[in-house]
């Protein structure tokens, strides 16, 4: 169980500053945008600045939690110092997300997704999301969900469990490991799709490699054969740029809180249009959810929720914005470029895809014999450098912007080391 006493007792052995809540809100000013121009250095350090990542700590695993920065804590916090109050305008109006619209939040996350607020549906994390949609959308005993191997838990089982109650049938394709190119990936699913296949149900980004799938081709392909099109973009808010309604897809999910920084509870289903909502049913439910003049929001009909969370997603999009999702995008993309030649150099195997194109800024390498689980810890407890993998020996290395090339060097100078210690040539 979760115990804040020996929490905060690891963190201090670890070294690491206690949160101390003035800090968070202390508010530091943005680089200007000239300054990308004249010293591009300065500009992402000064980013840096915002994020209440000690200095010394190297954070190459935002892939599973991102952190928050001072723009969003300070809206989390304003917002719940403001809505505390209960001095609302309106005698029926309160502090909740649940049942109302709320699309001053929706609204400006929407359009960063190059969505419309009847399109977007936000919800408290991608796995609430993904089972909306396991657990919604229509289908018959034995009609087929067709995903591949590698989907997360939290993609994965929402549809396991509707497999062992409903009868539907999960069926998988293997992903190349690596693809080759885009085509690697189609053809394997254009081979597993079955007269039964009802709904395509992948990841944009994979969690374990880190491989950005063709989403808007095999959308393509799902609706050439009468297909619903569904991605799991966990990853994909902030790591790169996403226009929904160009991929084409009918149904994604994400998180909020990995890339895009945003507050943790945060998470959203977007449906292209009623058609699609009037084939996938809510899950949490209150007044509203049946009404389909509501558009997307009759999924946010959920019982009571955090308004401040939502403010905290406005700061996260908001800053993301000021800073430009182009800009952003291409720095993951230049550093996660970066760590994967240089682990190539050390004789590392990509997992994540010898062309770019497929690459966003999760950087997954092979790394045998080096045991991921006793690199891991050894490179946090000693160095306070966080990375996370898989069994036995890959490594998953997350670039986000905040990083800096120093920041890689000093993971890849640990890597050598602990190679050298093992006595690995
Ligand atoms: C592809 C994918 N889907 C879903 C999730 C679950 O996200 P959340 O914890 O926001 O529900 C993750 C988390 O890492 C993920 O990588």
């Amino acid at each position: 169980m979760f115990d804040r006493r020996s929490f905060l007792g690891g963190a201090a052995a670890a070294g690491l500053a206690q949160p101390v809540a003035a800090q968070a809100l202390a508010t530091i000013p943005l680089p200007t945008a000239d300054l990308h121009g004249r010293n591009e250095d300065a500009y992402w350090a000064a980013l840096r600045q915002q994020f209440l990542i000690p200095a010394d700590v190297v954070n190459l695993n935002v892939g599973t939690v991102g952190s928050s920065p001072r723009p969003v804590l300070k809206a989390i916090f304003d917002g719940f110092e403001t809505s505390e109050q209960m001095t609302q305008a309106g005698s029926e109006d309160y502090p909740i997300w649940g049942y109302g619209s709320w699309g001053a939040y929706r609204k400006p996350f929407a359009d960063f997704m190059g969505a419309t607020v009847d399109q977007m549906a936000i919800l408290r994390n991608c796995t609430e999301a993904n089972s909306y949609v396991a657990n919604g959308f229509d289908m018959k005993l034995g009609d087929e969900v067709l995903m591949s191997d590698e989907e997360h838990g939290s993609g994965e089982m929402p549809w396991m469990l509707r497999q062992r109650r409903y009868g539907v049938v999960v069926k998988k394709f293997a992903m190349p490991k690596p693809p080759k190119d885009a085509a690697d990936i189609l053809n394997r699913i254009n081979d597993a799709i079955t007269p039964r296949t009802r709904i395509i149900f992948v990841s944009h980004i994979s969690t374990a490699t880190g491989v950005v799938l063709p989403a808007k081709d095999i959308a393509a392909l799902a609706r050439s054969k009468g297909i619903l099109s569904a991605f799991d973009g966990a990853h994909a808010p902030g790591m790169i740029k996403v226009d929904l309604n160009d991929i084409g897809c009918d149904i994604y999910t994400g998180s909020m809180h990995k890339w895009l920084f945003a507050t943790k509870g945060t998470g959203f289903l977007y449906l292209r249009d009623e058609d699609v909502m009037d084939r996938v049913w809510s899950t949490v439910v209150t007044g509203g959810y049946d009404d389909p003049t509501r558009k997307a929001d009759r999924y946010m009909q959920i019982g009571s929720s955090c308004i401040p969370t939502l403010m905290g997603l406005n700061a996260a999009t908001g800053l993301a914005n000021a800073i430009g999702m182009d800009r952003i995008e291409a720095r993951n993309r230049m550093l996660a470029d970066y760590i994967h030649d240089q682990m190539m150099k050390r004789g590392a195997q990509s997992w994540t895809s010898p062309d770019p194109a497929l690459r966003g800024a999760i950087a997954t390498v092979n790394v045998p014999p080096v045991q991921r689980m006793e690199l891991q810890d050894w490179l946090w407890t000693n160095h306070k450098v966080r990375i996370r993998g898989g069994a036995p020996s890959k490594l998953r290395l997350a670039t986000p912007y905040f990083l800096s090339k120093a920041d890689i060097d000093r993971f890849l100078g640990l890597f050598d080391e602990f190679r050298k210690m093992k006595g690995i040539s």
